[in-house]
Order: C-alpha cells, then sequence, then structure tokens
C-alpha cells in the first residue's frame, strides 16, 4: 500500500475543482469521442513519480504533455519535482474548453500551452531543446470514432514518421504514443498510461515493435482491473516506462501487476522473449495446459449481430401487432443475459423462444416508397429514427439504412461479456428456437463436420453444451480481454482458441 497521500496543494485543489466543472460540461458521448477522463490525482502522482525515478538526477526537467486536458499530470509534476527546477513544461491539447481551463490554472506557472491536435503537429525541430520527461494519459478513442480522412492522415503521418504501417483498428492512443517519440531528447523518459489492450491485440503489434527497438522498454506494469482507475470508462490501464535509446541487446523488461509503485507481481521477460511473442500478456501468465479441441475447429463463431438501435429494431408482441409486422418481415431474438434466467431456450412452434416476453428483430429491406405505402405504421416508426439512428456509424452504411445482416439462428451462443468473481463468468446457452442473436452474444454455428456428427447423435450437441458450462472460469478469463472494473469480453477468436473436450 501506499502511504496515505497529503493534502492537496492549492494548485491541485483549484485543478480539482476546474476538472469537476470541465467533465460536468461534457456528456458520456462527448467525453468518449475525445476520449476525456482525467487522470485520478493519486495515480498521476504515482506516474511522476516513477518518471522522475527514470530520470538520471542532474538531467534537466523538461516535461511534455501531449493531451494535457486540465493538466492533473502537470499539477502533479509540480508537486513531485520538489527542489529540482523545471527547465521547461508543454502540454498540448485539442478540445478548447479543456485547454481555456489549462490556460486559466496555469497562467503563473512557466506551462507553454499548444492549442490542436497533437498527431497533427510538426515534430520540433531536433536542435531545438526536447522533452526529457514525457508523462500522458493520451485520449483513449477508438478507431470507429475516427473518420475516414483523419485515419488516412494518420497512416500517412505514421509512415513517415516511423516508418511503420498504421493499422485502420487502432485506437488513437497508439499514435500519440508512437509521434511522441520524436519529440523525446536521447535518453529522454516516457510513462504512458494507456488500455491494457496495448499489450494484446493486433493493431498495436507495430507499436510493441517499435518499443522493443527504439527504446529501452523499462517497465509494463498491469494496474489491477478490480481496482479500476477509470471506473466510468471501463478500461483497464498498463502503465509503460521506457528511455528514449536503443535497448542493449540483452535488456530485460520488468513486468508488473498491481499498484505500479508497490506491485503485487513482478517477472523479468528478456525482450528475445517479447520479440517472440504475439500477445505480450498471455505470453506473461501461465498458460492451463491444452486439453480436448480448439472450438474453432468444431464451430464458426461470430459475434451477434448488431442491431444499429435496439430501440427501433427490437420489438415485442405489442409492436409487432401495432406496427401490424408480417412474419417475413421479423426474425425472433434471444434476450440479452441480464433478462435470461435459463441456459435452455426451447422453442414455441412458431420457432420464436418459449420465454415470456419474446422479443423480434425487424429485419426489412423494402424500401422506403413501398413502406408508406403498405406498411403505414412500420413506416411512421422508422421515421422516429430519422435522423438519430439513421445517421448512426452502423447504419449510414446500410441500404436502405433500417436493413439488418442476415443470420441464422445458431444452437448454442455464449455470452460475450462477463464480470469477474461471479460464479461462472460466461455463460453458454443452448438454443432450440429459431431465435438469433444480439452482439451481446457469441454465435457458434456448428462447421459440417460437426454437423454430421449431430446430425448422427443429437446427443452429441448437449453433451457439447453441457461441457462448455463446466469448463473451469479460468480456461475463459484466460483467453478474454479484461477491463476495468474486472469486466471480461471474449471476441469470436478467442472463444475459438477455449478447447473443450468432445468424448
Ligand atoms: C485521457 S485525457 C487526459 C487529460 C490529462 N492529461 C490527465 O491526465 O488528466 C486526454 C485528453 O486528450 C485530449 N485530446 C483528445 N484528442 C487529442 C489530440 N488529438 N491531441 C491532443 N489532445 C487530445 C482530450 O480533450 C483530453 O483532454
Amino acid at each position: 500500500m501506499n502511504p496515505p497521500e497529503p493534502p492537496p496543494p492549492p494548485w491541485e485543489r483549484r485543478r480539482q475543482a476546474a476538472q469537476a466543472e470541465l467533465d460536468a460540461a461534457r456528456d458520456g458521448e462527448a467525453r468518449n469521442r475525445l476520449g476525456q477522463f482525467a487522470t485520478p490525482p493519486a495515480l498521476a502522482r504515482a506516474l511522476v513519480r516513477l518518471g522522475l525515478q527514470s530520470l538520471p538526477p542532474t538531467a534537466p526537467i523538461r516535461f511534455l504533455d501531449p493531451s494535457i486536458g486540465a493538466g492533473a499530470l502537470y499539477s502533479a509534476l509540480l508537486s513531485e519535482a520538489g527542489e529540482r527546477p523545471i527547465q521547461d513544461a508543454l502540454g498540448v491539447e485539442l478540445d478548447p474548453l479543456a485547454l481555456g481551463y489549462a490556460q486559466t490554472l496555469w497562467a503563473e506557472t512557466p506551462l507553454r500551452l499548444i492549442p490542436g491536435d497533437f498527431t497533427a503537429l510538426p515534430p520540433p525541430n531536433p536542435a531545438e531543446a526536447a522533452a526529457t520527461l514525457i508523462v500522458a494519459n493520451p485520449p483513449y478513442v477508438r478507431h470507429h470514432h475516427l473518420s475516414a480522412e483523419h485515419k488516412a492522415r494518420l497512416k500517412a503521418r505514421i509512415l513517415t514518421q516511423t516508418g511503420t504501417r498504421r493499422s485502420g483498428l487502432s485506437g488513437l492512443y497508439v499514435d500519440l504514443l508512437l509521434l511522441s517519440l520524436d519529440w523525446m531528447a536521447p535518453g529522454g523518459v516516457g510513462v504512458w498510461l494507456i488500455p491494457s489492450e496495448v499489450l494484446d491485440v493486433g493493431y498495436a503489434a507495430a507499436a510493441r515493435r517499435l518499443l522493443l527497438e527504439r527504446v529501452t522498454l523499462r517497465r509494463v506494469h498491469r494496474m489491477d482491473p478490480a481496482a479500476s482507475q477509470f471506473g466510468d470508462a471501463l478500461v483497464s490501464s498498463a502503465v509503460l516506462v521506457f528511455e528514449h535509446q536503443p535497448p542493449p541487446a540483452d535488456h530485460h523488461v520488468t513486468f508488473t501487476f498491481g499498484d505500479p509503485e508497490h506491485p503485487t507481481q513482478t517477472r523479468l521477460v528478456p525482450i528475445a522473449a517479447l520479440r517472440a511473442a504475439s500477445r505480450w500478456r498471455r505470453e506473461l501468465s501461465p498458460a492451463p495446459a491444452p486439453e480436448g479441441v480448439p472450438l474453432a475447429e468444431l464451430f464458426t463463431i461470430r459475434r451477434g449481430v448488431a442491431t444499429g438501435g435496439n430501440r427501433l429494431f427490437v420489438l415485442s408482441d405489442a409492436q409487432v401487432s401495432a406496427l401490424r409486422l408480417p412474419a417475413e418481415l421479423r426474425v425472433p431474438l434471444l434476450p440479452p443475459p441480464r433478462l435470461l434466467q435459463t441456459d435452455r431456450v426451447e422453442s414455441r412452434p412458431d420457432g420464436a423462444p418459449d420465454l415470456p416476453n419474446p422479443r423480434w428483430l425487424l429485419r426489412c429491406e423494402l424500401p422506403e416508397e413501398t413502406l408508406a405505402e403498405r406498411l403505414p405504421a412500420l413506416w411512421a416508426h422508422l421515421q422516429t429514427g430519422v435522423p438519430s439512428v439513421s445517421s448512426g456509424y452502423l447504419c449510414r452504411h446500410r441500404r436502405p439504412w433500417y436493413s439488418q445482416e442476415r443470420r441464422g439462428p445458431a444452437p448454442i451462443v455464449c455470452t460475450y461479456m462477463a464480470r469477474a468473481g461471479q460464479g461462472r463468468p460466461f455463460r453458454f446457452i443452448l438454443n432450440r428456437s429459431q431465435a438469433i442473436a444480439a452482439n451481446v452474444y457469441l454465435m457458434l454455428h456448428p462447421k459440417p463436420a460437426l454437423s454430421e456428427r449431430i446430425a448422427a447423435d443429437p446427443g452429441v450437441l448437449e453433451r457439447l453444451w453441457a461441457a462448455l458450462n463446466a469448463l473451469p472460469a479460468e480456461a475463459l478469463t484466460h483467453e478474454a480481454r479484461v477491463y476495468g472494473g474486472g469486466l471480461y469480453k471474449l471476441e469470436p477468436k478467442e472463444l475459438g482458441a477455449v478447447r473443450v473436450r468432445l468424448d
């Protein structure tokens, strides 16, 4: 445990008050789009301490925060630098509102503020005094919040500045991290608080390679996801600490877990092992002995359908009657896991799940004119989704915008998300109805070889389902991605790697 934090100094008290105003001025959607989740004060100080400890005591402090917000990290620097003079401090901020707060808060300090997008700024001239200490909590902006033009600009910039190819699925935080290297003095220290998925996901593979080639990676710390640092953002975080100089050949990286300054687990890993590993988190935790068949050999696994707007497209029996919706324009839909009390769903004669309050997915590709003429109630219902739903990411790419992906029912579905410490983390549902599933589930469609076995012996499916539900929790959580607050998500590929015994 850390010793209790001293009471905040006056500038930090003012910063916290300004932060509260700034957070209240933006709704959740806007904060997500800008990746605006301020670093909690105690963590900000811990990050700055980690940076200062890695910086040689005689090195000048030239600080940079490429996405400074109201300045939680700068404020922590003012507290932690003590007697060490701060030769320079620079902050970049895209959001004019956050920038305004920072300007007011830090007007009396040497902090220089640059308005704008860090990823669009030209890197400083190498002759200029570059940063010796970057401490950053970059915006966690997922790729679907980035427009195609924005991605193209980032791609070109990443290629010229780092020589690597940017994945279109990359979150913006990877761009800030990679582009910041050109702002660093040789030997300068970087401390980055970023989503821990950077250790695993394919889109960060090039970033992981650069972290092993261009810098000396000192620490890879995983925050304990059960103690979420960002309650409302639900992202579990990692902290990277590195020095801006190529590593010695036999360099070892310290992997830690828990509190960054008092980790509960520590492990030294040679960079040669990391270069060979495709996913760092997985390679570093002991894998259960493989036994049985990977599910990907038995099933085609896909996320359930993303409707693009459940309010509009998921209908109750009463709505189906009110809209006079013909049977061919709807398909039964499983209720979400929290409303599904059973793991075995039987079928009604019409194919709907034999459950109270069945739901239907509207599945209509008829043109608007036909609807207006032949099904006016449905047409009017759809109009209530213009433009809120129709201009959403999924709907605006569909023709017509209210059409849905065609998908057949799957005899087994698995919940997509789970919370740690809740008994069985993921549930497998045996689905004997014609219902399809939304993207809160993964759908498991038997591959031809398994279909043949099931046709010869229908009991196979039931036994498989029982075996899946009997899997130890770790068999699934080991493959899953973990987010803040102990939230696990299992992507199709990850479920495909889970093995089951098929006797
Ligand atoms: C996760 S917050 C961190 C703020 C602050 N450094 C802290 O630790 O509390 C990220 C900040 O980056 C800003 N931001 C988003 N995109 C940016 C960009 N492209 N360039 C610079 N800042 C950006 C957001 O407005 C937000 O203030």
